[in-house]
């Protein structure tokens, strides 16, 4: 049995007091979500801050960071360790975002570097893949997809995969608007995991945890949580007020698309 997961990303958005805002407003309103874990990934400037109140208020959200480096320290300027992260109070890191990919050039290989260094410091990776546009339109998906876990995941153990988080987050879904329809997607997720059962073990194929990410709302989570391959999702834009994103995790399997308060 794999518990669902909501995960938000707020991408460069919030300041220090609107991520305090967002997280106290949050915490209240996601009190009654049971059975479904919820994180949220702050930038880095708020991750103390939102992780703080987190740890001092008891809650059941788990803070995540959008990035992180593969070395333990040094002299990498501007870089952010695995083990800072676990110093102030943060248990999952997005690593290999698109946007990573597009804007800063990360590599399946970097991928790999960071996710190992996440897991040896104890952090749980949620390792994004995803085709753009012109790949799917060419036929590529499950081929580019295949290329991304097998670089991204080289060299882990069949129980460290078991516990990992992917992402499955189409290119041209993010931000646009336009979602990839849950029964594609989910066929994209099944792909994933027979990948996972192929390459690592039957064991991890079955545990991992494979999201949905692109322009997820309190509208379509349902549609795509209804699909038994998808475990998730990861949440941009409707991540960045408490109303939608408390929806989103109070989706229900049963048909009910969320709870209004
Ligand atoms: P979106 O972003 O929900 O705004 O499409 C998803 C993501 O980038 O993870």
């Amino acid at each position: 049995m794999r518990t669902p997961l909501i995960a938000g990303n707020w991408k460069m958005y919030k300041k220090t007091a609107e991520a305090e805002r967002l997280i106290e407003e949050l915490a209240g309103q996601v009190r009654e979500v049971k059975d479904v874990e919820i994180v949220v990934c702050p930038p880095f400037t708020a991750l103390a801050t939102v992780a703080d109140f987190i740890n001092r208020n008891g809650g059941t959200i788990q803070t995540g960071a959008q990035n992180v480096y593969w070395e333990d320290e040094g002299a990498y300027t501007g870089e952010i360790s695995a083990q800072m992260l676990v110093d102030i109070g943060v248990t999952y890191v997005i690593i290999g975002h698109s946007e990573r990919r597009k804007h800063f050039h990360e590599t399946d290989e970097m991928v790999n570097r960071k996710v190992k260094a996440a897991l040896a410091a104890g952090l749980n990776p949620i390792v994004c893949v995803g085709e753009v546009l012109e790949e799917r339109e060419a036929g590529k998906t499950d081929q580019v997809v295949a290329g991304q876990i097998f670089k991204g995941l080289e060299g882990l153990k069949a129980e460290q995969v078991a516990g990992l988080v992917v992402a499955y987050e189409p290119v041209w879904a993010i931000g646009t608007g336009r979602t990839a329809e849950p029964r594609v997607a989910s066929e994209t997720i099944h792909n994933i995991r027979t990948i996972v059962g192929s390459s690592f073990s039957p064991q991890a194929s079955d545990v991992v945890r494979i999201l949905y990410g692109g322009s997820v709302t309190p509208d379509n989570i349902a549609s795509f949580m209804a699909e038994p391959d998808i475990d998730g999702a990861l949440v941009g834009g409707a991540s960045l007020k408490a109303e939608t994103f408390t929806k989103i995790a109070m989706y229900q399997k049963d048909g009910i698309v969320y709870q209004t308060r």
